[in-house]
Formats: structure tokens, sequence, C-alpha cells
């Protein structure tokens, strides 16, 4: 009976401890459930801010030459996916993040980000990319 009794509480254990990362996985979903942007694809998204050079008004950690030193420079990037709003009221979700990067004055009446007449889908690929900064 006892190598039983030792599989039983080695099977007791493996399963706590299963639960503790079942648990430790969901919280780290929750967290990044902003970040999760549908159709959009990291490395495309890097190709293309740095393609429209999103680097000359903003600091972008791992952009080349975005250094955010263009006249009309908006904020660094470097914690964007983890702002809990866009632009200081527009919350920071990935419907409004795609909007704001195809036509910040829709969002934001007056803002100066100008539209960089993006696509849909360019604008989902970059925005997939910002929530990587964090
Ligand atoms: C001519 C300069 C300029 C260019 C080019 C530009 N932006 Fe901006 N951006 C700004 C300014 C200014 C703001 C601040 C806007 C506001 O708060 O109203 C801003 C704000 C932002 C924000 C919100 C930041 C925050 O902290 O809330 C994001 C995200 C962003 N820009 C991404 C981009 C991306 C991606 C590109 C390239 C497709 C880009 N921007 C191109 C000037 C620019």
């Amino acid at each position: 009976m006892r190598p039983r009794l030792y599989r039983d509480s080695l099977r007791t254990a493996t399963q706590a401890a299963l639960t503790l990362a079942c648990a430790v996985l969901l919280a780290g979903c929750k967290d990044d459930a902003r970040s999760a942007v549908p159709g959009g694809d990291v490395q495309l998204g890097l190709r293309l801010v740095t393609q429209y050079q999103c680097g000359a008004c903003h600091v972008i950690p791992g952009v080349q030459g975005a250094d955010g030193k263009s006249e009309g420079a908006g904020p660094s990037l470097d914690y964007i996916g983890r702002l809990s709003y866009i632009a200081g009221g527009i919350p920071n979700q990935p419907a409004n993040m795609v909007q704001w990067l195809r036509v910040p004055h829709a969002v934001k009446p007056g803002t100066e980000m100008p539209p960089m007449g993006l696509t849909e889908q360019e604008a989902r690929h970059m925005a997939a990319f910002l929530y990587t900064l964090r």
C-alpha cells in the first residue's frame, strides 16, 4: 500500500503544480489581452513602422534611427503597450489603436499626429508591433 500512497501524493503535488501553472498563465493572458491584434503580424509591423518613418517623430525601441527628433515630434513609444490611454484619453485597445494610426484626427480632433495614409491591414501589423513595447 505504501508505494500507492506515495504515487497518490505525487499525483496531488503534480496537480497542484499544474493548477498553479495555469493560474500564472491565465494571469499572463489577461494582462496581454490588450496586445492581441487580430490579423496583426509583429515582424511586418516592425518593418512598416521603419518604412513609414514613424521614428522621425517618435523614439521607438528596436527601430533603427527612430530618435523622434523631427519637428512636431510626439511622445516616445517605448512603453506604448503598457499605457492605459492613447494620446492621453483614448482607451488603449487594439481597435482604437488601429483607428488612431490610420486617422488620428478622427479619434482626437486637433491632434498634431498626421494621418500617414496607412491601410487598415498595415495599421494592424503596426499595432501588433507597438504592443510588444512594454
Ligand atoms: C509628424 C510627426 C509624427 C509622425 C510622422 C508620426 N507621429 Fe505619432 N504622434 C505624433 C504626435 C505629435 C503625437 C501626440 C498626439 C496627441 O497626443 O494628440 C503622436 C502620438 C502617437 C501615438 C500615441 C502615443 C501615446 O503615448 O499616447 C502613437 C501610438 C503613435 N503616435 C504612433 C505613430 C506611428 C506608428 C507612426 C507611423 C505610422 C507615427 N506615429 C507617425 C507625431 C507623429
